[in-house]
């Protein structure tokens, strides 16, 4: 079933004191509040077993950034599919524009995390979106649609139904420039469309697809008002547990 979530992704930020600590808040924060979505945060690998100690998953959910195309062995800094689903954390981030720019992340390398993280029974947030140059150049529709063939569509309708997407124009990343809610809607009903042409209505219609880019407080309730907007993958303002819940609260 489709659901609304607002997810954070902390990224290379906060100590492990300090992460716990913003955990705990959230945690704490979202105990005073009846939560119409669902929520998630997304943390650095060494925070994971220590926030997971410390939150009610139940009602705040844990993931990793990213996860290894390998399932074990001698890939030196590497941190597996296995290892973060020991931790208590039960989603990933895959194919954030970040690991597709600086760490060479191709949609074929995806495909296999996808994969490993699947048979974790890990959730993948799995990342798509356009950088300025091809927003600017008409092209948007077929990068994303391309992201979304190579990397996903060899999944059964089964597996496909477990994604949750999230759709991230790289130029609204950490910029301050978001997408208008329509620019949003629009990108994401053609996902919808992409997805249904695949696998059907049913799945397309039952998936979350959020967006993310410069999503805050003062902008999330009009972007989640469009009605192929689930929710949120939000960055900067993830990092404040006040910022984080007036964005969980949009809903
Ligand atoms: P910002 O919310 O900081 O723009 O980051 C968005 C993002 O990349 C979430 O994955």
């Amino acid at each position: 079933m489709r659901k609304n979530i607002v997810a954070g992704n902390w990224k290379m930020n906060t100590t492990l004191a300090e992460g716990v600590g913003l955990a705990k808040d959230v945690n704490e924060a979202l105990k005073g509040v009846d939560a119409k979505c669902d929520v998630i945060i997304c943390t650095p690998f060494t925070h994971l077993a220590s926030v997971a100690a410390v939150i009610d998953q139940k009602k705040l959910g844990l993931g990793a950034e990213n996860c290894a195309d390998h399932i074990k062995g001698a890939y030196t800094g590497e941190v597996s599919a296995p290892m973060v689903a020991s931790t208590g954390a039960t989603y990933v981030i895959l194919g954030h524009s970040e690991r597709r720019q600086y760490y060479g992340e191709t949609s074929e390398i995806l495909k296999t995390k996808v994969n490993l993280a699947l048979a974790e029974n890990l959730t993948p947030i799995f990342c798509i979106g356009e950088v300025l140059e091809e927003r600017e150049n008409g092209t948007y529709f077929d990068v994303v649609t391309k992201q979304i063939q190579e990397a996903l569509f060899d999944l059964s309708a089964e597996d496909f139904g477990k994604l949750i997407l999230a759709y991230e124009p790289v130029w609204a990343i950490g910029t301050g420039k978001t997408a208008t809610a329509d620019q949003a809607e629009e990108m994401h009903a053609h996902i919808r469309k992409v997805i249904a042409d695949k696998y059907g209505k049913e799945v397309a219609d039952n998936c979350s697809i959020l967006y993310g880019g410069s999503c805050k407080p003062t902008n999330a309730k009009e972007i989640f008002s469009k009605p192929d907007v689930d929710g949120g993958l939000i960055g900067g303002a993830a990092l404040d547990a006040a910022s984080f819940m007036g964005i969980v609260t949009a809903f």
